[in-house]
């Protein structure tokens, strides 16, 4: 007999997933409701009218795709690209790259330009590549995870709008942890994910459009058959389940049936979102931002070295440089193992190089901060680590003592 499911109870400061908000859990117990309930409809209209704040937009479209972020990035790329658009992608972590392979596989034509780990493009070459490439649509990552940087992109932005270039951002980690202007940036289709710093499960991707990308996706919509013949479509959109033209239509007046909405994760997310509202967008960035300094004043205290250009660090992620000669999985090991304490190696070159220390939602906190400092400096000092010990905690308790 398989025994009742019993899951410890973590520490996560990982990049995502992180810990889930309790009022989000509880909600996720309601009792479901069948997807054509007009109750049901009218949380779904709730879950809208709640991510435009967030999004800082004033789009009439945010809605949620079923699926984890990368659901949602791909409903967007293949929603807009058609076979032999091009689309021009600025990589600067693993992120940018899955943006490339998401493009590529729906047909585009993709240039990649490149950017040193640990650091962000110049605005300025960005938009020299466009003018050079002259792309239908530009993709960026805001929060790029697996480096711990975050571009700056209004000016980018503004440049798509003023040359008639679709400009598509991955919000997936800052949205809600970090500003992200959807609307005066110049964003035309932003995507985010529920698991990061909005402290919902992972299982959906909240995106938002302007009305050039409903127009786009107006001009592809194909319903399916076994509803109608009649509406066929030359363009329709290659993928069915993240055919956001027929997602549009399911979230909208008509409710066309498109998938069984997931009842519980529209539960989640609401109260993801109404948590969101009730802390306040600048609240929120601004609790980020000082456990952010808690955790870095700690980490400096204890010796050890922060990875990245630090004047365009994300606040809701830290890279810490691995000492020589310490086995960096061994650390986390002891981390997970002893201590109920999560945090992240990283991937390509960085793989065993750097560890990723999460910074977001619920997990965004002293209890959380402190925890992990005390855990880590006794982690590395048992693997053998030299490093100032008794040193992170005081710095950090100093520093949240005096803000
Ligand atoms: C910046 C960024 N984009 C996209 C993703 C993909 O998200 P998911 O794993 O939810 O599909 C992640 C996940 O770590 C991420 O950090």
């Amino acid at each position: 007999m398989v025994k009742e499911l019993q899951a410890s109870i973590r520490t996560i400061m990982t990049p995502g997933p992180v810990e889930a908000e309790p009022r989000v859990l509880r909600a996720m117990s309601t009792p479901i409701l069948g997807q054509y309930d007009p109750e049901f409809f009218a949380l779904m209209q709730d879950v809208t009218d709640l991510l435009k704040m967030p999004f800082q937009t004033d789009n009439e479209w945010a809605l949620a795709v079923d699926g984890t972020a990368r659901a949602g990035l791909e409903a967007a790329v293949c929603g807009i690209i058609e076979h032999g658009d091009k689309v021009l992608v600025p990589a600067f972590g693993r992120f940018g790259y899955l943006m490339a392979e998401l493009a590529q596989r729906a047909g585009a034509q993709v240039k990649i330009i490149e950017q040193e780990w640990g650091t962000i493009f110049d605005p300025k070459t960005v938009i020299d590549e466009i003018k050079a490439y002259n792309p239908k649509m530009l993709i960026m990552v805001h929060g790029e995870t697996s480096t711990g940087q975050m571009q700056d992109l209004k000016e980018i932005g503004l440049f798509c709008k003023e040359n008639d270039v679709l400009f598509m951002v991955d919000a997936v980690a800052t949205f809600t942890g970090a500003d992200f202007q959807t609307d005066a940036w110049g964003v035309d289709i932003a995507v985010a994910g529920t698991q990061k710093c909005l402290s919902v499960p992972t299982g959906m991707a909240p995106v938002t459009y302007n009305d050039k990308v409903e127009k786009i996706l107006a001009s592809r919509y194909q319903v399916e058959l076994g509803l109608t013949k009649d509406v066929r479509n030359d363009r329709f959109i290659s993928s069915n389940y993240l055919d956001l033209s027929q997602i549009q239509q399911y979230w909208g007046p008509k409710h066309i049936n498109h998938h069984t909405e997931m009842t519980s994760m529209i539960y989640a997310l609401r109260e993801g979102l109404r948590i969101v509202h009730e802390e306040g967008l600048e609240n929120r960035f601004a609790r980020h931002r000082k456990h952010e300094k808690a955790m870095m004043t700690g980490l400096n205290a204890m010796g050890l070295t922060l990875f990245g250009d630090m004047s365009s660090k994300m606040p809701t992620v830290t890279c810490v440089n691995i000492p020589e000669g310490l086995d960096g999985e061994a650390v986390r090991a002891t981390l997970l193992h002893h201590y109920g304490v999560e945090i992240a190696s990283s991937f390509g070159s960085l793989a065993g190089k750097i560890w990723r220390i999460g910074n977001m939602g619920f997990s965004s906190r002293k209890e959380n901060v402190l925890h992990t400092l005390n855990a880590l400096e006794a982690s590395i000092t048992f693997h053998g680590g030299k490093i100032a010990k008794g040193e992170a905690a005081q710095a950090a308790l100093k520093f949240y003592n005096e803000n």
